[in-house]
């Protein structure tokens, strides 16, 4: 203790809990239960939080990091929505070793899934002892005005309506791969 249970396929901090003792932790299984049918329980671990924008298909591409500085005791709902909770300061204040990293583990993430287009991948970097953990990868960001996705790439130099060319071009990209795949099976 303390741990973090989470519901395993959701988002924005839904269902989520800190527990520190049994009790708390039984509690914390059953509420993330009524949201899935599958629950993480994972250590507690006191860290930074880092995030960074990745963008491409084959060749993805990464972002300047970013560091969400919750005003919680950790990133629940709340500080998850537009009118705060959470400060974003971009770019991190991070090493140059601490952000190829980053930048390094993002695009392996973003690779081990087969992710296409978009995705931002979310860090821990503990107190301590600096290690560098990924926490999940997120292949459909927030994308609002206030979102850290378009404001890494923003502060990457590439502007919104760029990014959404960019992005476009990508799904087409895709499609036109997919689309020279067989989706039928002759015997021979
Ligand atoms: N193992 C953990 N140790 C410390 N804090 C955690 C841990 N897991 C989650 N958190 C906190 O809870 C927040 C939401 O958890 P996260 O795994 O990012 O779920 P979501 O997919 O809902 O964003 C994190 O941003 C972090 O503040
Ligand atoms: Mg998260």
């Amino acid at each position: 203790y303390p741990c973090f249970v989470k519901p395993a396929n959701l988002g924005s901090s839904v269902g989520i809990s800190k527990a520190r003792s049994q009790r708390e932790l039984v509690e914390a299984i059953h509420l993330a239960l009524s949201y899935d049918r599958r629950v993480i329980v994972e250590e507690g671990i006191d860290a930074r939080e880092v995030e960074i924008a990745i963008l491409g298909n084959d060749r993805p591409m990464a972002s300047v990091a970013g560091e969400i500085i919750p005003k919680r005791e950790f990133y629940d709902y709340e500080a998850n929505s537009p009118d705060g909770g959470a400060e974003l300061r971009i770019p991190a204040d991070l090493t140059p070793e601490e952000r190829r990293t980053v930048e390094d583990y993002a695009i392996r993430a973003f690779q081990a899934i087969d992710a296409a287009g978009l995705a931002r991948v979310d860090f821990f970097l503990e107190r301590g002892t600096g290690r560098i953990l990924v926490n999940e990868i997120n292949t459909m960001p927030g994308f609002t005005r206030f979102s850290m996705y378009p404001k890494l790439w923003e502060a990457s130099g590439l502007a919104y309506d760029k990014l959404l060319d960019r992005l476009i071009e990508l799904a087409l990209e895709r499609h036109a791969e997919r689309n020279q795949l067989l989706r039928s099976y002759d015997k021979a």
